[in-house]
C-alpha cells in the first residue's frame, strides 16, 4: 500500500465531479456548513434511487424484492464495519440518527445502573452525547461529574479525568472531535483510564469520521457513534458496540422483533434505501483511496483516502486560520498552531469583538458562502469558553471537496464584512 499522497496531488477536480451539488451552476455556493451536514456524491444518490425502485419490499420475505432488501441491509452493515474497524457487522447498529440511537441505547445501559452510581460527561460534548445521559441520571438518581477541556491545549487532558474516577464510576460519555473547536481527544488514553476504573465508554465520533478513520478496537472503548450525513452519505446514525456487551444488554424492542445482533437494537422497519446509500458512501471513500494511489482491502483503501484528504484539508485549514488571525477583532476558538493539527479536524470557529456571529453568517450567506452561527448544540463548550450562548461562534467547516480558491474567497468576504 502506498503511504501519503502529497496534498498538492489531491485529485480535487475528480472529487468535485462526483458531487452534483457542485456542478449545478458555473458558480456553486461555497459549502462550509459541512460539520452540520455534507454534500452527497452521485453514486450515493443513485444507490438510494435504485433501492427505492428495486428493493422497496420489507426484509425477510421469500420473494426477490425482499431478498434484495436483505442484501442491502447486510452490505450496509459490512460497509460500516469496514469504515469503523469493527470485527463484524453484528457490532453495527444503524438507525435514524446518532441522537436517537444514543437515547435508545442509554435506556438499555440504564438497566445496569442504580441510584448513587456516577457517570462522567465532558464539557466538550454536543448535546447528543449529553442530554440522553442527563435524562438517565434524572430517572435513576445517578450522580453526574463534569470533565472539562483545557483552554490552552483545547483538549481533555487525562490528568483532569483521574480525580473524577471512583469505584462508583459506571460510564464516561466522551467526545472524539468537537463540533465547535474541532479538537480531537486522546480517546485511547482516556478510555483506558475509564475502563481501568470499571466504567463503560461511549464515544461520540460524529465530527471525527468525516476527517479521520477510526479503529474501534484500537481505541478500547465500548461504543462509538457517528452519522453518515456528516461523511457524505444519507441521514442515518450508526453505533458500533462491543459484541459481548450488545449481547448482554437488554434491548428495548417489540416482542416479536428478532433477538439477534444487531437487529435487537434496530427498532422498526429499516430505512433500506438509506442503507443502500450508506454502502455507496463507503465505496465512494474507497474509490478516493484508489484515486490517490492506494490498493488492497476496502479498509486499506479507506485508510489511504483518509491520509490523502487529511493532508489536503490541513493545507486549506492552515490558510484559513492564518488569514483569519490577521483580521482585527477576530478570535479563533480552537487550535491555531499547525504543528498541532494532528489534534484537530478542519472545523474553524471564531468570534468577533463587536460583530454578532449571526450578522457575519448572514453576510456570508448573501455572498453564497454557507456557514453556521450560534452554539450548534455545543452548549457545554460555549459555556466553558465563556461565550454568549445565543451568539456562540461563526463556524467554517472544511471538507475534502472544498478548494483553495474557496478559502481565498471566504477570507476576502470575511475581511470585507468585519472591515
Ligand atoms: C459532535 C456531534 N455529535 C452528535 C451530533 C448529533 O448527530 P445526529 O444529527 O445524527 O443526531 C452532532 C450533530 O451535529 C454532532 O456534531
Amino acid at each position: 500500500m502506498n503511504t501519503q499522497a502529497p496534498a498538492q496531488n489531491f485529485p480535487i477536480a475528480r472529487v468535485r465531479a462526483h458531487f452534483p451539488a457542485l456542478s449545478r451552476s458555473s458558480q456553486p455556493p461555497i459549502y462550509l456548513d459541512n460539520p452540520a451536514g455534507t454534500l452527497v456524491p452521485q453514486q450515493v444518490i443513485d444507490a438510494v434511487g435504485d433501492a427505492m425502485v428495486n428493493a422497496s419490499s420489507n426484509l425477510g420475505g421469500q420473494f426477490a424484492g425482499s431478498k434484495r432488501a436483505d442484501a442491502i441491509w447486510l452490505k450496509a452493515h459490512q460497509a460500516a464495519a469496514d469504515l469503523l474497524g469493527a470485527a463484524s457487522a453484528r457490532e453495527i447498529i444503524v438507525g435514524q440518527s446518532m441522537t436517537v440511537l444514543t437515547l435508545h441505547l442509554s435506556r438499555s445501559i440504564g438497566r445496569t445502573l442504580k441510584s448513587g452510581d456516577e457517570i462522567i460527561l465532558t464539557r466538550m460534548e454536543h448535546e447528543g452525547n449529553v442530554s440522553p445521559w442527563l435524562l438517565l441520571a434524572r430517572d435513576l438518581g445517578l450522580s453526574v461529574k463534569w470533565l472539562p477541556f483545557r483552554k490552552d491545549s483545547w483538549r481533555i487532558e487525562p490528568e483532569d479525568l483521574a480525580p473524577l474516577l471512583s469505584d462508583r464510576t459506571r460510564l464516561l460519555a466522551l467526545n472524539y472531535a468537537s463540533n465547535m473547536t474541532g479538537s480531537i481527544n486522546n480517546v485511547a488514553a482516556l478510555s483506558a483510564m475509564a475502563k481501568q476504573a470499571g466504567a463503560l465508554v461511549y464515544v461520540d465520533a460524529v465530527q471525527l469520521v468525516p476527517h479521520r478513520l477510526p479503529d474501534v478496537h484500537a481505541l478500547g472503548c465500548d461504543f462509538l457513534a457517528c452519522s453518515s450525513y456528516k461523511f457524505f452519505g444519507p441521514h442515518l446514525g450508526i453505533v458500533w458496540g462491543r459484541e459481548d456487551l450488545l449481547t448482554a444488554l437488554e434491548p428495548y424492542k417489540v416482542r416479536c422483533a428478532s433477538d439477534l445482533l444487531p437487529e435487537r437494537f434496530e427498532i422498526g422497519t429499516p430505512q433500506t434505501e438509506l442503507l443502500a446509500g450508506l454502502s455507496a458512501t463507503v465505496d465512494y471513500l474507497a474509490w478516493l483511496g484508489e484515486a490517490t494511489g492506494h490498493s488492497g482491502t476496502r479498509r486499506e483503501k479507506l485508510l489511504g483516502a483518509y491520509q490523502s484528504f487529511e493532508a489536503y484539508e490541513n493545507l486549506l485549514m492552515l490558510r484559513l486560520i492564518d488569514g483569519l488571525q490577521l483580521m482585527r477583532g477576530v478570535t479563533i476558538q480552537g487550535i491555531c498552531d499547525s504543528a498541532d493539527f494532528t489534534h484537530r479536524v478542519p472545523t474553524i470557529s471564531f468570534t468577533h469583538s463587536t460583530l454578532s456571529t449571526h450578522v457575519i453568517a448572514a453576510a456570508l450567506a448573501e455572498r453564497e458562502i454557507y456557514a453556521w452561527s450560534g452554539h450548534n448544540y455545543a452548549l457545554e463548550p460555549a459555556r466553558l469558553l465563556g461565550l454568549d450562548e445565543n451568539e456562540g461562534v461563526v463556524r467554517l467547516g472544511i471538507a475534502h471537496y472544498n478548494t483553495a480558491e474557496e478559502v481565498e474567497l471566504t477570507l476576502a468576504a470575511i475581511a470585507e464584512i468585519v472591515g
